[in-house]
């Protein structure tokens, strides 16, 4: 039998959807083996995983790094960090940035500060624009995001005809588009009417001027849209009944139609602004209970594919302004893995269910290669979890640079204590050790 390189032994691993006591056999970065102790090779190492709960390496597909000119908030070194700290082993980065990342060269030099900061793995999408839609055909990007709906930098397509071609293109580039999906008209007549009044309007107000319709237009619109031209879209961050409505109809069409929700709209709502910060102000905003528990509710029954972070991180001294100026978003990286096991542990959902929402799933969506199962001949990417460990959530602990959480003070139970990418551990005790990111491949 081939010699591996370390067998992770004493742990319960998720494999073929189920939790089984199980070794997994790791050589050159990658999965030779899953089997009992007994059967696996002869190995120079020993990983011991007594007591910890091992799944696939996580996968967020919605992260905002940053970097460029905005390092303040965030770059690929903390952000980067900060996902392996939350047992996340890939990131699919937006191109919001600042400059933007809408061309192939900018996409490539992107991918070139990647290459040298990050520690876990990663992809870029390219940002459309009413302009660019020649450069969205490159084969360098792992989607092509589409923002319908203004929202923090200036990446915005508002009319029909140019989001039905940057589709059209994106069926010829074989590449999904991820939508943020919010109507720009009804958000900007109302945001102007309130700016009028001229009153410092409370937290809450963006919750009305991005209400769950502007959403659910936006949604049905891309909906309409995928129809005609066979494009396959994701709908980043739904949060209301209205858009799952939509989506759900869609799916039942046999549409390519996939979606994900953040934490944020599943464990915050409306009634946790304070009443003097717009901390929490974020796009799309905040819902009301009645469309957190739509949420959850479509969540349970599989129509949500899967859960990502939306990690958008601003420092607090920026969000500290007034509402024109607060500009939008909350980091989640640190968040995401502990606020789901939390929930497996209070037995909302399984952890089956969570496994699919945020390793299988995601790489399936965006076709990537050899990640999101523990599996013979996948990339050895494991998030190794104390399921049952109880802490308190605490943003001054955390890597992201932006140093705070919209979850402070929460006592969650679950937490991930080994990021291991490709056979190299990259987190250990709080710490990130090592790493060196690798671009995803893709099938
Ligand atoms: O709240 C948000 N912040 N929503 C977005 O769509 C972008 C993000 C950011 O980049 O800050
Ligand atoms: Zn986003």
């Amino acid at each position: 039998m081939a010699k591996a390189d370390f067998n992770v032994q004493g742990g319960r691993i998720f494999y073929k959807g189920e939790l089984i006591e199980a070794g997994i056999a790791v050589q050159d970065g990658k999965i030779i083996k899953v089997a009992k102790s007994a059967s696996l090779p002869t190995a120079g190492e020993t990983v011991n995983a007594k007591g910890l709960v091992i799944l696939p390496g996580v996968i967020d597909v919605h992260v905002h790094v940053r970097d460029m000119s905005q390092k303040t908030k965030e770059d690929w070194t903390t952000a980067s960090h900060a996902a392996a700290a939350g047992g996340i082993t890939t990131i699919l980065a937006m191109p919001n940035t600042s400059p933007p990342i809408t061309t192939a060269r900018a996409l490539k030099q992107y991918k070139t500060i990647a290459r040298k900061k990050s520690v876990v793995d990663y992809g870029v999408f390219i940002g459309a624009t009413e302009t660019n839609t020649r450069e969205l055909t490159t084969s360098e990007s792992c989607g092509i995001k589409l923002a319908m709906g203004s929202t923090t930098g200036n990446l915005l397509v508002e009319k029909t005809e140019k989001m039905r071609s940057i589709l059209e293109t994106s069926v010829k580039a074989g590449k999904t588009v991820v939508v943020h999906a919010e109507d720009e008209e009804m958000i900007k007549k109302r945001f102007l009417a309130l700016k009028k009044r001229g009153r410092e309007p409370p937290p809450k107000i963006h919750s009305v001027i991005r209400d769950p319709e502007a959403a659910r237009i936006a949604v049905s619109r891309a909906i309409r849209l995928s129809k005609q031209t066979n494009a396959k879209i994701h709908i980043a961050h739904v949060s209301t009944r209205g858009e799952l409505i939509e989506i759900v109809n869609a799916k039942k069409d046999g549409l390519l139609v996939s979606c994900e929700v953040t934490p944020h709209h599943l464990f915050l709502s409306e009634k946790d602004y304070d009443a003097k910060s717009h901390k929490l102000k974020v796009n799309p905003p905040l819902r009301s209970r009645s469309d957190v528990s739509a949420a959850w509710g479509a969540l349970l029954e599989g129509i949500i594919d899967c859960v990502a972070t939306d990690h958008a991180p601003h420092v607090l001294e920026d969000k500290e302004q007034d509402y024109w100026s607060s500009p939008s978003g909350l980091p989640g990286l640190e968040t995401m893995l502990p606020l789901m096991l939390d929930s497996v542990n209070k037995s909302m959902l399984s952890l089956a269910h969570v496994a699919d929402l945020v390793c299988t799933n995601p790489a399936k969506i965006f076709r990537l290669k050899n990640k999101g199962k523990i599996m013979e001949g996948f990339d050895a990417d494991l998030t190794f979890v104390d399921l049952k460990r109880e802490w308190k959530i605490r943003g001054d602990e955390f890597k992201t640079r932006c140093g705070w959480t919209p979850f402070e003070g929460r006592i969650v139970s679950g937490k991930p204590v080994k990021t291991m990418i490709r056979g190299a551990i990259v987190f250990e005790d709080g710490d990130v050790v090592g790493g060196r990111g690798r671009e995803v491949q893709f099938k």
